[in-house]
């Protein structure tokens, strides 16, 4: 299928993505973890260019997680590298792209010039006005929705909210993602069936799409067999229809 046929396919408005299985397609060539991440770097370039070029509003991305900072010393300080000079050198092409990065999750957890970075490439883009990406970084489902909890009841007892009030609204605009709508799409690499902690309130109604696929192999076509499965899904929200 090409990008023009997509155009007319009913496109999800924000697709969130867990990219998995770059360790394993290292393991497949004999190579190391860190080439399987380099790789994967490549593909997520490629991912966000075709997804902006599609009219995809939103992109949101699992790059690292609460628990992967319990991986070996060396793998998590490559991460950090490889996130930093995925900054460094494309936040020019996210401008041509007209595209506003953002992030999510415990962003003080990350190394000071990764996070650095990471300011400054978030402003630089902030004038943007296509498609918003969002890197989860240091994210988790569960601190999310505790970190919430927390920030509602500091209201509680500021006495700015009555516990009558709190709603799934309000929980919604406690969470990191208060600015963007929920995920229409949820694609997972590599074939795993979890949601390994990734948007655990915000997934409610979204629909799931899982390939074996490894991420650094996930490319356009990869991304746009997605899209074309989406657009053949029938959203209930829990009603009969
Ligand atoms: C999963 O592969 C991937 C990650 C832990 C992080 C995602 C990182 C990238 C795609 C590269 C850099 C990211 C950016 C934003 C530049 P895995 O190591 O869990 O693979 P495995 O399950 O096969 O071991």
């Amino acid at each position: 299928m090409s990008a023009g046929s997509v155009a007319s396919l009913r496109l999800p408005a924000h697709v969130a993505i867990i990219m998995d299985g770059n360790g394993r397609w290292a393991k497949e060539r004999g190579q190391t973890r860190v080439e399987g991440h380099r790789a994967g770097s490549e593909a997520t370039r490629e991912v966000v260019e075709v997804a902006a070029e599609l009219g995809v509003k939103y992109l949101t991305l699992y790059a690292f997680s609460v628990e992967n900072w319990n991986r070996p010393k060396a793998e998590v300080s490559t991460l950090m590298k490889l996130l930093e000079r995925f900054l460094k050198e494309r936040t020019e092409e996210l401008l041509k792209n007209n595209i506003r990065l953002q992030a999510i999750g415990r962003l003080n957890d990350l190394p000071e010039k990764t996070r650095q970075q990471l300011h400054l490439s978030i402003e630089q883009t902030s004038h943007c006005t296509g498609m918003t990406l969002v890197l989860a970084l240091s994210y988790g489902g569960r601190t999310e929705i505790v970190e919430a909890v927390r920030s509602i009841l500091r209201e509680v007892k500021l006495g700015h909210l009555d516990p009558a009030q709190i709603n799934e609204e309000v929980v919604s605009q406690n969470l990191y993602t208060r600015y963007y709508p929920d995920p229409d799409l949820l694609i997972r690499t590599s074939g795993e069936m979890r949601l390994s902690n990734f948007l655990l309130w915000q997934s409610s109604y979204t629909e799931i799409y899982v390939t074996k696929t490894l991420w650094p192999d996930f490319r356009r076509k990869s991304f746009i067999e997605a899209l074309d499965d989406y657009s053949t899904r029938h959203r209930r929200f829990g009603r009969v229809s």
